[in-house]
């Protein structure tokens, strides 16, 4: 029987791919956040504090700008030289060579283990 949580993108027989949230506190959220979904969308999902999403995903308030775990950056990549993120990300107090806005990062099964922390500001 399919584990209804999966969902119909992860596929039959596929675990739900885990995204870790770092709070600037350091308190740590792991979560199941489905394929397909965005970063952003799990954390508001599963109210971790840190990520306002002020505006639903637009990539326009960069109030869920993260720090992606150096292990994971060749996964993730980095935002395209003149797309709408990096100007936002320009915009942003705290940005850092590492920094995503994470309603720009789609959930896939590589995935898995993703690890992100939020900046100082972001509670
Ligand atoms: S949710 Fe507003 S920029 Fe990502």
């Amino acid at each position: 029987m399919l584990d209804p949580r999966a969902g119909d993108l992860a596929g039959p027989g596929r675990n739900m791919p885990k995204v870790t949230y770092v709070e600037f506190n350091g308190t740590a959220h792991t979560v199941d956040v489905a394929v397909g979904t965005s970063v952003m969308r799990g954390a508001v999902d599963n109210n971790i504090p840190g990520i306002d999403a002020d505006c639903g995903g637009e990539c326009a308030c960069a109030t869920c700008h993260v720090y992606v775990a150096a292990a994971w950056l060749p996964k993730v990549g980095l935002p395209a030289a003149g797309s709408q993120e990096a100007s936002m990300l320009s915009f942003a107090a705290v940005a850092q060579p590492d920094s995503r806005l994470s309603c720009q990062i789609t959930m896939t099964q590589e995935l898995d283990g993703l690890l992100v922390r939020m900046p100082e500001g972001q509670h």
